[in-house]
């Protein structure tokens, strides 16, 4: 459970507040940005759906669940339709390195799928701190939200499209479990990432077979025995 979820929104908002200046700042590679990144933090600021909202919905899916490294005034469990979780989306700057990618969750089109998360009700400031962190590929799309105890709103979700340079694509599970066991990156090892969401999903009542498959496998490889030389 993050830190200070408990208290509501607002009074948590106020007191952990620090400037979103302050936020970007910690973020890795801040002043080395590769052209790639440079290009989707520039088309993720170019989106103006929302411009002249006060507050806007944002869904997330990934490590956007466990890790709210980012004020908000809300968040409730939420879902959206026709999409499904995978493990496709190379990483070069948080889970793995551009020489050895890790790999993170993005979302890919599937009729008839809900993907589950957690949705957050952030000011339109708080989008510099989240470009930057989702810069290695991922776009802003408009979306609509249904919240776990009803209701539907349109918001937001970062999606990494196979247009995407970092994008990996479909593999057997088995083997996304192997690249995640060996992958690190500056955010630390690609596993936590993995365990970090598995877990936050069961936090949820939520099941995701994709992720619990690529769980049991990576639990199986840390325990095989080292492969003879
Ligand atoms: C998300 O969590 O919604 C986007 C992908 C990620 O940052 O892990």
């Amino acid at each position: 459970m993050e830190r200070g979820s408990g208290r509501p929104g607002w009074r948590r908002f106020i007191i952990e507040h620090r400037s979103l200046s302050a936020y970007a700042m910690t973020q890795p590679d801040q002043h080395a940005l590769s052209p790639i990144d440079a290009a989707t933090i520039a088309i993720n600021q170019r989106m103006n759906k929302f411009d002249g909202h006060a507050q806007v919905w944002l869904f997330g899916y990934g490590s956007l669940i466990y890790k709210a490294d980012f004020p908000y005034i809300e968040r409730r469990p939420a879902s959206i339709e026709g999409w499904t979780r995978r493990f496709w989306q190379g990483s070069h700057d948080h889970r793995g390195t551009p020489m050895a990618p890790g790999r993170v969750a993005t979302i890919v089109p599937q009729a008839g799928a809900v993907c589950d998360g957690m949705a957050y009700l952030i000011t339109p400031e708080v989008f510099a701190h989240l470009d930057h962190r989702e810069k290695n590929g991922y776009l802003r799309l408009a979306t609509d939200i249904t919240f776990d105890d009803g209701g539907k709103v349109e918001g937001l979700v970062y999606i990494a499209n196979e247009e995407n340079a970092a994008f990996l694509g479909a593999a057997p599970e088995l083997d996304i479990a192997r690249q995640i066991a060996r992958s690190n990156g500056p955010s630390g090892p690609n596993s936590e990432y993995l365990l970090h969401l598995a877990s936050a999903l069961r936090e949820l009542g939520k099941s995701d077979p994709h992720v619990f498959a690529i769980e049991q496998h990576l639990a199986q490889l840390k325990d095989a025995p080292p492969a003879a030389q």
